[in-house]
């Protein structure tokens, strides 16, 4: 703004040059300049250049701290990656069915449209970033540069042996096709493509997307939330960042097929849509029981669908049925949270006795505060509803664990309502549970409650960093028991007390585990993101540089343990630190999409995905937030 004229020339001019040189950097960091001559031709341009650099970047309001010479890794990305995109925008799909057209027999009636209006001025989310070190910027760079090699690693053995199939098997290097056979993997990793600035990939992969075909599928039924999370987030995540048109074409099919499963005689979403029964538009039958998670995470997908394309249907679709969450949230067995098992065929959400933040209720929870962000704070149900449930899970599920060092730290567990009402809570820990910490960093800052960040974030992300370093491998069990402390404040190490805890877990305790673990019921590491997710918010909340380390050390551990020939597979016990660890040949979507990306990001700078930019879905795909009209300062 208020910029003269004359500067812009030699803005585009500079512009030019910097994406020149980065181009070479790039190369010459990969290895691929053979002239080997970047230093000097660096060091020249890097000098007549620095002097004028600085206005490169659209504001994030998120600090400096790029150490790339003064120009925001943000407004890097988007020449290296935007700039002449325009040869994609002659794609055109190419699927053998139109999902606009079903005539439903059950039609939603009178739309509800987003609130729309000027978004309230939430607070900041992210740290105030200082200017970094040069030697500082060094490590992270160089760290940066590790994480984004390993992925490059993935991505060609995927482009090799399975390209435009849904999974790599990375041992055998063979592929498997188990969401309906739409190249899971390469919608699910767009937008890292993108992250990571690596823009021949990127547009050969946009490319391929125009190519799916969302009339025919691989199973005869859908997976309503995994093709909503990994499919659709991925498309409208790398459409928010890329703009390619054909992006948000093909997002508009998918979001047109899902939408089919609220053809239903009440109008609530079907977890499995018979694929071709939906393509009649006769009416779904909705399920009888499901995980609350599976119609719980659909939300913000649709919401943002309904955002870019100004069509209401979505949002409509997905607002009505967090209608039912909304309305039995306080008359549950445990007022605040929802039971793990709900019936969207009866709208019943009350009744039943089991409950968890992990897996199959953890995404309900999390696209609360979320759904508060993505609609600009202009839907106070989902900031009534996300204190609700703080509030609840923290009284319910957390525990501090008896460990030999006496580690302030918190972990999770699922609880159980007896008839008389009592509240029985299960010392019992997944890695699925590992995203809680981050959440309540988010939504620390976005309802002004610092000990949610200060106490209960940093609390609940630093258990499971000691999860990760207290193995032998330096990777955390999918699934293990620790002894519950009585209190959360005192909390004195009693090995008589943890002998007998171990004894009654009948048999799986052994004595190999790490002093502290009563089991590690499964010992697998399946490539999850969740700790590294909850280490990465908290690092770009507080900006410090324990969460940094913490993610170097998971990162080393990880690459090292899950490695193969092509890439990187689950391993089946990462409690016995006997290389080369036994694997398996399995290497799920989110581990390119999630994983790698949350490790990418920590090691870049923070405008890059900033939090008070974005809010990101379950599977670590990031949409615009509305902007407000400036940041308000917190109370
Ligand atoms: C359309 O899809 C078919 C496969 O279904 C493919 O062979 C063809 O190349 C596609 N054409 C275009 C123009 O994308
Ligand atoms: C509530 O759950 C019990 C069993 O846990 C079941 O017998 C009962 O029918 C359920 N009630 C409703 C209204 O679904
Ligand atoms: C969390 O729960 C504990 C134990 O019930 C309580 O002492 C603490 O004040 C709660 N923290 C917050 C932030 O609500």
């Amino acid at each position: 703004m208020g910029r003269a004229r004359h500067v812009f020339a030699i803005n585009r001019l500079l512009s030019m040059l910097l994406s020149h040189l980065h181009a070479c950097r790039t190369e010459w960091e990969q290895g691929e300049n053979p002239k080997g001559d970047f230093p000097v031709v660096a060091a020249l341009v890097y000098y007549y250049c620095l002097p004028f650099a600085s206005w490169g970047g659209s504001g994030s309001g998120s600090g400096s701290g790029s150490g790339q010479g003064g120009e925001l890794e943000s407004a890097r990305l988007e020449r290296l990656m935007n700039s002449d995109a325009g040869k994609t925008s002659s794609l055109r799909s190419n699927s053998s069915f139109d999902w606009s057209k079903v005539r439903f027999k059950y039609p939603p009636g009178q739309l509800r449209r987003p609130p729309t209006g000027r978004p309230v001025s939430l607070p900041q989310v992210q740290h105030h970033f200082p200017p970094e070190s040069p030697a500082a910027a060094k490590i992270r760079n160089a760290r940066r540069q590790q994480v984004r090699e390993l992925f490059r690693k993935n991505w060609k053995s995927y482009r090799k042996y399975a390209w435009r199939k849904d999974a790599l098997q990375p041992l055998s290097a063979e592929y498997k096709d188990q969401f309906s056979g739409w190249a899971a993997t390469l919608v699910d990793s767009l937008d890292t493509l993108w992250i990571m600035g690596l823009r021949a990939e990127f547009d050969e992969a946009v490319a391929a997307v125009a190519d799916i075909d969302f009339g025919t599928s691989s199973s005869v039924s859908v997976n309503m939330f995994e093709v909503n999370i990994r499919y659709l987030g991925g498309l409208l995540a790398a459409f928010d960042l890329s703009g390619r048109d054909v992006l948000l074409r093909k997002a508009v099919e998918l979001g047109d097929l899902l939408y089919a499963g609220y053809n239903t005689k009440n109008r609530m979403p079907v977890d499995f849509i018979s694929f071709e029964a939906a393509k009649t538009g006769e009416g779904l039958m909705v399920e009888g029981s499901v995980v609350s998670a599976s119609p719980g995470t659909l939300s913000l997908e649709m919401t943002h669908l309904s955002q870019v394309t100004g069509d209401p249907k979505y949002y409509d679709a997905v607002s009505r049925l967090m209608d039912v969450f909304e309305k039995g949230q306080a008359w549950t067995k445990i007022p605040g949270l929802w039971p793990i098992y709900v019936s969207m065929q009866t709208q019943d959400v009350v009744n039943g006795s089991y409950f968890s933040i992990g897996g199959g209720a953890d995404s309900l929870y999390e696209y609360l505060p979320k759904m508060y962000a993505l609609l600009g704070g202009l839907e106070p149900r989902y900031g009534a509803m996300s204190k609700d449930f703080i509030d609840a899970a923290n009284r319910t599920f957390f525990f501090r664990p008896m460990l030999p060092g006496e580690e302030d730290v918190l972990m999770i567990g699922p609880a159980r309502v007896e008839d008389d009402g009592t509240v029985l809570m299960d010392s019992e820990s997944e890695h699925l549970g590992c995203f809680v910490g981050g959440i309540y960093g988010l939504a620390g800052r976005l309802f002004r409650r610092r000990d949610w960040v200060d106490d209960l974030g940093s609390k609940l992300t630093h258990g499971c960093i000691y999860a990760y370093r207290a193995m032998p491998t330096g990777i955390m069990p999918e699934r293990y028991n620790m002894a519950a402390c009585g209190s959360r404040g005192r909390c004195p190490w009693d090995r008589a007390r943890f002998d007998a805890e171990a004894a009654k877990q009948q048999g799986l305790w052994s004595s190999h585990l790490p002093l502290g673990f009563t089991t590690a019921r499964d010992p697998r590491y399946l490539l999850r993101p969740e700790a590294i997710e909850s280490v990465f918010v908290m690092y770009r909340i507080t900006g410090r540089r324990e969460f940094q380390d913490a993610a170097w050390d998971m990162f080393a551990s990880v690459s090292k343990g899950t490695a193969t020939k092509y890439a990187n597979a689950a391993v089946l016990d990462v409690t016995r630190a006997e290389y080369p660890l036994p694997q398996e040949d399995y290497m799920e979507s989110f581990w390119l999409a999630e994983t790698l990306k949350y490790f990418y990001l920590i090691f870049s700078p923070p405008d890059l995905i900033s939090l008070d930019d974005y809010v990101l879905n379950t599977e670590a795909h990031p949409f615009r937030r509305p902007k407000g009209l400036k940041r308000s300062r917190p109370l």
